[in-house]
């Protein structure tokens, strides 16, 4: 059967690109006949970019609940935190050591850190930690360990998935085929969701809407999108506007027709701002009060999770005894 699987890092709180980009996706293909899913919670990359405790476990909180209110079926997934799974570091190890530097050197990630220092006239590698420089190899441990063919995920994300791709490709060639070289999986449609400014949605331009704020702040915060100037009854462009991609992420073809028609007449702002609260609060409003249960209940979600990694630990701990042994190394009893 076709395994899926993707993660999502624990630092904030759930946004609509993440939601766009890999859950709904990822809950839609969870439900088709022959497959198998894999979605965690990427806490040990979580590490890399916080260190403030108390929001990691809040975050991992509500992601976990975000992800079973969108519809994900815990017996049906493999649902588990990533730092659950101990085999996960150990392959990253395993990987590290067929991982060119040259490979890492060249990740956006890194690179864009890297350029920011070097434009501030500081050292490159100033305020980079080994951990930033790794994160694409932890991610490969992630995606290689459960044997993923198909990674649903946003257009950010892709390179780290090529990435993957070319450590399997090392593994396999230096010990024989052990993994499965996985594909980024992308809906076009919404391969980079904008956030209110325009740019891409995330969490590091804070320019996000959040996907389970109260009904009230959401309107607020989709009134907080950046629009042009342009008058009610001047014709609006939907060429780069934010709105419109947004609105697109969630309508079917014939609402986003109808949506270009009334750009092309004149809606004012205002008014294509409420169709959009509407068509997404339709969308959401019926998950709103399911996570705002589960996220009162975190003894549940906790149950969840850890029978969710001692599934996958069947896997992995089975897995990793072999790749020990591929690469010459004794198996722990
Ligand atoms: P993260 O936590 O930044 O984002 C989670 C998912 O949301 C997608 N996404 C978007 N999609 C469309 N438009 C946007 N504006 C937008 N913003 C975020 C991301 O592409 C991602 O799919 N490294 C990953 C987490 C991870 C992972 C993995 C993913 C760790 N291990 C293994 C897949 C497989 C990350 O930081 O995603």
């Amino acid at each position: 059967s076709l395994r899926v699987l993707t993660g999502i890092t624990t630092t904030g709180t759930p946004h609509l690109g993440n939601y766009v980009g890999a859950i709904r996706p990822a809950v839609a293909a969870s439900r088709s006949a022959n497959v198998q899913s894999f979605y965690f919670l990427a806490d040990y990359h979580a590490l890399i970019k916080c260190d403030e405790p108390s929001r990691i476990q809040r975050s991992t909180l509500e992601i976990a609940a975000t992800w079973l209110a969108a519809g994900l079926d815990p017996e049906r997934v493999l649902f588990y935190r990533q730092s659950d799974i101990p085999e996960i570091p150990e392959l990253t190890w395993l990987l590290t050591c067929v991982t060119g530097k040259g490979l890492l050197n060249r990740a956006h990630a890194y690179k864009a850190s890297v350029d920011k220092n070097l434009a501030a006239g500081h050292d490159p590698d100033a305020d980079v930690t080994a951990g930033l420089f790794m994160y694409p190899v932890l991610m490969g441990a992630d995606i290689l360990m459960f044997k993923a063919h198909k990674v649903p995920v946003g257009r950010d994300q892709i390179q780290h998935i090529e990435m993957a791709r070319d450590m399997a490709q090392s593994f396999n060639h230096l010990y024989g085929e052990h993994f499965v070289l996985p594909e980024a999986a992308i809906e076009e449609s919404v391969a980079t969701l904008p956030g209110l400014d325009g740019r891409k949605m995330s969490k590091s331009y804070d320019n996000t809407i959040a996907l389970f704020a109260p009904r009230e702040q959401m309107r607020k915060q989709i009134a907080g999108i950046v629009t042009d100037s342009r008058a009610p009854g001047e014709p609006k462009s939907t060429e780069g506007s934010a709105l419109f991609q947004i609105y697109q992420a969630f309508a079917s073809t014939e609402e986003t027709a109808a949506l270009a028609k009334a750009y092309a007449e004149g809606i004012a702002w205002g008014d294509a701002k409420q169709l959009l609260f509407e068509r997404i609060d339709r969308e959401i409003a019926p998950m709103r009060a399911h996570y705002e249960s589960l996220v009162n209940d975190p003894a549940r979600i906790e149950n969840t999770l850890r029978a969710g990694a001692a599934r996958a630990r069947e896997l992995s701990s089975a897995f990793i005894a072999e790749l020990r042994q591929a690469v010459g190394l004794r198996n722990l009893g």
